[in-house]
């Protein structure tokens, strides 16, 4: 296991009924931005609920927040933030909405001239304007990490920033929010969170015995409260195993110690802005490619997680590794999710030397746990994936 240090400093309050806590989490004098997306909370009673919260608090509101949050709605909340003085914001909603609004934490109290720079130049985050999120779609773990992903359409680019300064002060999780989810959500929410537990965990052994079994206790409850949740979203026990486990997969917790992957999201965010397929699908279009792309590197934890997790018992390292990425690609078509390119475009000529292009211009020369992932291994890979 190698050395770690580990600070998550995000108060969780979990369980039915959480959202009325928030007016006693949020200093009685601040003046709080709310930041929602598209309209979500005003059909399902949250929105009313966190008004009722925050009834004795200066609200201003802020909504319209797409999927995959957009840098020029949120330089608008920016002016917003700026205008009215704004000093706490509080996110009701999904990643999307999450990481605008870290991203707002950060440029509110940013120094130099464009915000976007955050983004281009990887400038850490040591200190942020405060902010709490209700969490209405389990998925990105954001809720609980300090990490997000902003787009801007109008470069075709979807950037990640962080730093200690953005882990949220609180967060809510209601598991009631999930029954008004639509299939398609909760299906992206089931393979984003496994998709996180498996760049966490396919890599090499470690001798991280502990973290091994936490990545898979994930991946055995997510597997096990698919099925449930999809049939049922009001099912409370399978809502709350599934809205925990997706916060635990990207909390940091199981990432200790051990060495971590990342390259199925840093290829899948380039479909995401280029195409604007949801971020969950591309994993499942870029994983199954990029494990086979990389057997003999991860051969090891891939034959462990076909023996532990899907009870591939016959056959060699490498064709139990081989069994357990064909068992990973059914699940994925299982929730409903196609796990080739060509089944979102037709347009995908092309589309591997686009990615291996931007990632050398970007100087991102070595991807993987391994960091010898080069751009031209990256073409590959996804052209595998078409
Ligand atoms: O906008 P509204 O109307 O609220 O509708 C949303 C949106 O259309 C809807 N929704 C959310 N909660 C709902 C609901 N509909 C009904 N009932 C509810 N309770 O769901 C749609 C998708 O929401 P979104 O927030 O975009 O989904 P998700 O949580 O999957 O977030 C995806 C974003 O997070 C980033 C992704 O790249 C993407 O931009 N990620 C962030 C990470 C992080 N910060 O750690 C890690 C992830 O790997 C990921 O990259
Ligand atoms: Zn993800």
């Amino acid at each position: 296991m190698k050395n770690f240090e580990f600070k998550n400093p995000t108060k969780i309050l979990f369980g039915k009924g959480q959202i009325e806590k928030i007016k006693s989490e949020i200093p009685a004098d601040a003046k709080v931005l709310m930041l929602y997306g598209g309209g979500s909370i005003k059909k399902n009673g949250i929105y009313e609920q966190v008004n009722t919260a925050l009834a004795n608090h200066e609200v201003v509101e802020f909504g319209g927040i797409p999927a995959n949050p957009e840098y020029a709605v949120l330089m608008k909340a920016l002016k917003v933030i700026k205008e009215e003085k704004i000093t706490y914001l509080l996110a009701v909603g999904g990643g999307s909405v999450i990481d605008g609004t870290k991203f707002l934490s950060a440029a509110a109290l940013y120094k130099g001239d464009e915000p976007w720079d955050i983004l281009t130049n990887n400038i850490p985050t040591l200190k942020g304007m405060p902010f709490g999120t209700v969490l209405t779609l389990p998925a990105t773990g954001s809720e609980m990490n300090s990490g997000a992903v902003i787009t801007r359409k109008e470069t075709k680019e979807k950037l990640a920033m962080g730093g200690v300064g953005l882990f949220p002060v609180f967060s809510v999780l209601d598991p009631q929010v999930i029954r008004s989810i639509p299939h398609r959500q909760l299906a992206n929410g089931i393979a984003d969170a496994f998709t996180h537990v498996l760049e966490q965990y396919l890599t090499y052994p470690a001798e991280a015995y502990l973290q091994d079994r936490f990545a898979e206790s994930i991946l055995q409850t997510l597997i096990e409260v698919a099925p449930k949740l999809l049939e049922d979203p009001s099912d409370h026990a399978a809502a709350s195993n599934f809205m925990w486990s997706c916060t635990m997969a990207l909390n940091g917790l199981i990432q200790q110690g051990v060495p971590s992957d990342w390259a199925v999201h840093a290829m899948g965010h380039e479909l995401t802005a280029l195409y604007g397929i949801d971020h969950a699908r591309t994993l499942a279009v870029i994983a199954p490619s990029h494990y086979k792309f990389n057997l003999e590197s991860k051969k090891e934890k891939l034959a462990q997680y076909g023996e532990r997790i899907w009870n591939i018992t016959e056959g060699s390292t490498k064709e139990k590794a081989m069994a357990a990425i064909e068992r990973t690609e059914t699940f994925f078509n299982k929730l409903g999710i196609d796990t080739k390119l060509s089944q979102y475009t037709n347009d995908y000529n092309g589309t591997a030397e686009l990615i291996s292009k931007r990632f050398t211009e970007r100087g991102w020369l070595g991807l993987g746990e391994h960091q010898n992932l080069k751009p031209k291994d990256v073409e590959t890979i996804v052209k595998m994936a078409y």
